[in-house]
């Protein structure tokens, strides 16, 4: 039986495209970034990267889009990270940290304070 291609995953990128998120240019936000993961061979689909990218609905942090949580690995562990009010830069800062393993950056991130 045929299966689907599998790339080991590094970091899995979840955009909001919910409502509220959405008003304030998750879609058009998502666009872009899925272009730039593309152009530096990161992405997932495009040459074998380790970085998902996946639409997701509303993450419950409406007033603060758009918004994106993100599951990676650091020393064997599964972690995650909470990030809002988020632009192009700072979502790409985000997916280069954690793709090289460098710790979840703080800008933006409103799960540690
Ligand atoms: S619509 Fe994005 S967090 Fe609710």
């Amino acid at each position: 039986m045929e299966q689907p291609l599998y790339f080991p995953t590094r970091v899995h990128l979840l955009v909001c495209t919910g409502p509220s998120c959405t008003r304030v240019g998750s879609r058009e936000l998502f666009a872009r970034v899925w272009k730039r993961l593309e152009d530096e061979n990161i992405a997932y689909y495009s040459s074998g990267g380790n970085v998902r990218l996946t639409e997701t609905g509303c993450l419950g942090a409406c007033s603060f889009g758009p918004n994106m949580t993100c599951y990676y690995t650091e020393n064997g562990a599964l972690r995650e990270a909470w990030y809002s009010s988020l632009d192009e830069d700072s979502f790409m800062n985000v997916a280069r940290a954690l793709q090289q393993g460098r710790p979840a950056p703080v800008e933006h991130r409103y799960d540690k304070r």
